[in-house]
């Protein structure tokens, strides 16, 4: 009996559970939770236009549903959560509403969950900073993504430059094209893309409203909160050397500029992407940046100068860890 309920506790952990969460102006979002309850939160947000089931990968690997609780949601006019049709709901604000309203329905709030963002997904911490203040979040994962929005003409490739005017064009009859190229722009090699995850990405890109497309693209931010936060705020990001849509020799450049408290990972044969093409790196990576910060403390391991630590803002760090 009690073995039996024991298995129940262990299979009931690892199922996944979604729902409609309502944000602050009435948007549903849906959002969908793995994982163990116990263990640090990370909150994963997919890029622009796409659907947060491109963490697949992450949702089926017994090494992250055992050592964090994932919770993953589709970005309001994307994948399957309302679209509304109003320029004004894409903007900062409801974007901070809809990670808020998410972790407070998952009851994640409290032990500041980690932020991990693909591509667009990452600058949320950005919303995040103006409204609720970057103590909300505990540090961030950058997965082929950038800091704020207001920053990305200095990271963003020519390529993505190029054809972005593609995605935003309204002609039905150039965009079945348009939405192949873009699901195989996101990996290293896209022609090696398997069919099912394929057809699943361009599905994300054509279900969304042409207008849509259009208004979240600006994602009109004011980034002074998170800047302010730069040098203390924990950052992991994982990065491709092989990333269509950001050059991650220019972001880490920024990084290095900008940023104070960062590990920066950047591989080789990986697209943009980066938890897809290399997901037990990525993974690997993600569990040992929440099991830092858990502690309370943020280590720079690419520092020339070894260990910085930062203290956690809610005051409950205790001793750095010794090795
Ligand atoms: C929304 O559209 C209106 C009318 O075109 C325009 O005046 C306004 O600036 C737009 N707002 C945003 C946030 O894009
Ligand atoms: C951004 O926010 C800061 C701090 O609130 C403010 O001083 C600044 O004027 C804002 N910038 C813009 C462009 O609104």
């Amino acid at each position: 009996m009690k073995f039996a309920s024991l298995l129940t506790t262990i299979s009931l952990a690892a199922s996944a559970f979604a729902v409609y969460v309502t944000s602050a102006d009435g948007t549903k979002i849906w959002a969908e939770a793995t994982g163990d309850p116990d263990k640090p939160a990370v909150v994963f947000i997919p890029g622009f236009s796409c659907s947060s089931l491109a963490f697949s990968k992450q949702w089926s690997d017994p090494y992250m549903t055992s050592n964090l609780y994932m919770v993953r949601y589709d970005v309001r006019g994307q994948g399957i959560s309302d679209q509304p049709l109003a320029n004004t709901s894409y903007v900062s604000k409801p974007f901070a509403e809809d990670f808020k309203a998410v972790i407070d329905y998952f009851d994640i709030g409290g032990k500041r969950p980690i932020l991990a963002g693909w591509s667009m997904g990452g600058v949320t911490a950005a919303d995040i900073a103006t409204y609720y203040g970057t103590g909300l979040i505990r540090g961030v994962v950058l997965l082929g993504s950038f800091p704020h929005r207001n920053m990305h003409s200095q990271v963003a490739t020519q390529w993505i430059l190029n054809f972005i005017p593609r995605l935003l064009d309204y002609s039905l009859a150039k965009f079945g094209p348009t939405a192949k190229e873009f699901a195989e722009s996101c990996v290293a090699f896209g022609d090696q893309l398997d069919q099912t995850t394929k057809y699943s990405w361009m599905g994300a890109v054509a279900g969304q409203n042409p207008d849509v497309r259009l208004w979240s693209i600006p994602h009109t931010q004011n980034e002074t909160a998170l800047m302010n936060a730069r040098l203390t705020l924990p950052y992991l990001v994982l990065h491709g050397k092989l990333d269509k849509h950001v050059d991650g020799v220019k972001l880490r450049a920024y990084m290095d500029k900008w940023f104070g408290n960062f590990v920066f990972r950047l591989w080789d044969n990986v697209g943009h992407a980066s938890f897809w093409d290399a997901p037990e790196d990525a993974n690997k990576e993600i569990v040992a940046f929440a099991r830092r910060l858990r502690r309370g403390w943020a280590i720079l391991s690419d520092s020339p100068d070894g260990l910085i630590f930062s203290p956690d803002v809610d005051g409950t760090s205790d001793a750095p860890p010794s090795s």
